[in-house]
């Protein structure tokens, strides 16, 4: 198997702090990398012997690289996905995977043309009380599903930075930001049913309150931030054979506590994920029942989505 030439394209917090040591770990280097801000592309460049351009194109049209990450602002996503698939390269795309959902099936499209994998940075479905859900859900163990529901709730998490809270860069905020991966966890749980109606609301309660409600990533907030998007989103999404899900998601929010929680029920038992653990509910003859796994073993799920990721590539499957 010939050498696989990696690409990153965005060079900022996610790709050096997640994509980089994963692909490392896994015994791969970064060959490309790309940033419209200079700073960026020579400081990749010193930690990683990558060659460096400003411009994507331009890398794409010198290097013809296997796999490319886009890990740029939101609004550029589909746009650099589609001319890497068109130029030869698997995507790796940060999520969300796109701003419209025309978008997303233009890139699903191209994809299926071109013959590549496109994957999406839905990473959190990797983690370990995920994956282990969903073995066991998959097999059977909860019965019917009729409900699925997801909370991320912040009490103090807008993210300080242009690329979330900037509209031209995002498009949207909490809920392209987090709600991308609740929705994701919920739908690959209960095993992809059809979507067939939603009902949703988003409101921005605090865009003028950064320095009180804004995060510590990637950086403290700054004065005078203000940020342009939604910090609040909720939906119900209804599928076929009458399942539906709720899902919640705040950046910021007067909660009592930061919550994390996946549920999903079914006529035979639930799941419940969440900062506490992995829980099944279910019935032993007539008695309820609550079992959770002695310990969560720690899984890096950038890693696990990249392993996954070139592993497919590699043997073309
Ligand atoms: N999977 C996850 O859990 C996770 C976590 C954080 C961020 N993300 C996603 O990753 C993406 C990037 O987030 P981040 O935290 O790294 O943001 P960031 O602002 O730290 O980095 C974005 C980088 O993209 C660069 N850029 C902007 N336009 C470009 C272009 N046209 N070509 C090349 N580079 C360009 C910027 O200069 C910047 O360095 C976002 O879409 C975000 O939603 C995913």
């Amino acid at each position: 198997m010939p050498k696989i030439t990696i690409a990153f394209v965005g060079l900022g917090g996610i790709a050096s702090q997640a994509h980089l040591p994963a692909i490392k770990e896994l015994g791969f280097n970064v060959d490309l990398c790309v940033d419209v801000d200079e700073y960026k592309v020579k400081s990749f460049i010193e930690k990683t012997g990558c060659k460096g351009y400003s411009d994507y194109r331009e890398m794409l049209k010198n290097e013809n690289p296997d796999v490319v990450l886009v890990a740029t602002p939101n609004a550029f996503h589909a746009r650099i996905a589609i001319d890497a698939l068109e130029n030869g390269a698997h995507v790796y795309i940060e999520k969300p995977m796109s701003v419209s959902s025309e978008e997303a099936l233009k890139i699903v499209e191209t994809m299926r043309s071109r013959d590549r994998f496109a994957v999406v940075g839905h990473n959190g479905r990797f983690d370990y009380r995920s994956s282990t859900a969903a073995k066991f859900i998959h097999r059977g163990n909860i019965g019917r599903i009729y409900y699925a529901r997801g909370f991320i709730l912040r009490q103090r998490g807008i993210p300080p930075a242009p690329t979330f809270i900037k509209r031209d860069l995002a498009k949207g905020g909490a809920v392209y930001d987090i709600a991308s991966h609740a929705v994701d966890m919920l739908l690959y749980l209960s095993g992809y049913p059809k979507p067939v109606g939603v009902k949703g609301f988003v409101y921005r309660a605090f865009g003028e309150r950064i320095e009180e409600f804004g995060m510590n990533y990637p950086q403290p907030p700054q004065p005078g931030m203000v940020s342009e998007v939604e910090d609040f989103g909720s939906a119900y999404i209804s599928f076929e054979n009458n399942i539906t899900m709720y899902v919640e998601v705040s950046w910021a929010s007067y909660v009592k506590e930061n919550r994390m929680e996946y549920v999903i029920l079914g006529d035979r038992g639930g799941i419940q994920i969440d900062n506490s653990g992995l829980s099944y509910m279910t019935s032993v003859e007539r008695e309820f029942l609550i079992a959770t796994p002695p310990s969560i073993p720690h899984v890096n799920s950038h890693k696990e989505a990249w392993r996954r990721f070139l592993t497919a590539i590699e043997r073309n499957d």
